[in-house]
């Protein structure tokens, strides 16, 4: 598979902690002007590389594309580690090096009664998803979070789909409540199409979920990437076959059937 996408040197136009809690583990937004890449697939995502990283770290970070317009690229990020937390404090005019739009995106079936699956930041290509599709009274959200919501971009995807329900996980006792609903929602829309993208132990639940129940399902992996564009083998995933497949390239979105999507790979 080739290398999609352009190579551009960027700088940030705003850097906006998303809700009330910021800091640590904080979810931000930021935006970079005139981004000049080409119009993408939602689920696709870019490349991530400001100049002030230098030799430390080397490699750039991946993000999903929450929001891709010709005036404004918009990414939704979560400070988690060395990288994030660098971006994070990147203030407007920094130098950011960005590539994409990588990968392969979501299916997308106006027709179809669709429902996105979303844990914590992974709600962020729902965002392009949601403003992308053109009948999104056939469109539903489904949202596991544990910071606020208003920390995340929930609102906004509320006014666009035509069912939005959001569930909080304040403590590991609200798991078994959340894997009870995404089991209803998944049995509800066997016939329909499921995207979901978060965190891998709930993609490993949807994956499981829609196999016992027959639905054609998505899942986006946010595995480690280091080149992005199908260079390193950094990214690679298991499918059914026990073959190594990049997720770089060949996803991040993927169909479950495709997948072995075990909780130890
Ligand atoms: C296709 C794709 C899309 C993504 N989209 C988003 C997005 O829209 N918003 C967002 O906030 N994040 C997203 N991520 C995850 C993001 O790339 C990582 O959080 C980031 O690379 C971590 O870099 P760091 O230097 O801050 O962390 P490090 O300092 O390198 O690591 C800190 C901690 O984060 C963990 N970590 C590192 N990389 C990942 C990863 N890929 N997934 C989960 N945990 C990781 C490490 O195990 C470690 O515990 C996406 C990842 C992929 C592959
Ligand atoms: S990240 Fe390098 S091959 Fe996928």
């Amino acid at each position: 598979m080739g290398i999609s996408g352009a190579c551009r040197d960027l700088t940030i136009l705003s850097v906006t902690p998303a809700g009330p809690v910021g800091g640590q583990h904080g979810c931000y937004y930021l935006e970079f002007d005139n981004p000049g890449l080409a119009a993408a697939v939602a689920g696709q995502f870019v490349m991530v590389r400001p100049a002030c990283f230098g030799s430390d770290p080397v490699w750039p970070r991946p993000f999903s594309i929450c929001r891709l317009t010709a005036e404004r690229l918009t990414l939704f990020v979560q400070a988690c580690g060395r990288g994030t937390d660098i971006l994070c404090r990147l203030v407007p005019g920094d130098a950011v090096t960005v590539w994409g739009p990588l990968g392969q995106g979501f299916g997308l079936e106006p027709e179809v009664p669709t429902v996105m699956l979303a844990g914590g930041v992974g709600i962020a290509p729902f965002v392009e998803y949601a403003a992308t599709h053109p009948a999104p009274h056939n469109l539903a959200l489904l949202f596991g979070h544990r910071q606020p919501l208003t920390c995340y971009p929930f609102a906004e995807l509320a006014q666009v789909a035509a069912r939005a329900e959001a569930f909080e996980e304040k403590t590991p006792d609200d798991l078994p409540r959340f894997i009870e609903l995404l089991e209803k929602t998944v049995a509800e829309y066997a016939g329909g199409l499921i995207v979901a993208c978060g965190p891998r132990p709930f993609l490993v639940t949807v994956a499981r979920l829609a196999r016992r129940y027959g639905a054609r399902a998505q899942v986006s992996l946010e595995n480690r990437m280091a080149c992005g564009v199908g260079g390193c083998l950094g990214c690679v995933e298991k499918n059914v076959l026990g073959q190594y497949v990049q997720t770089c390239t060949e996803g991040p979105v993927f169909w479950v059937e495709e997948l072995s999507l075990s909780e130890d790979a």
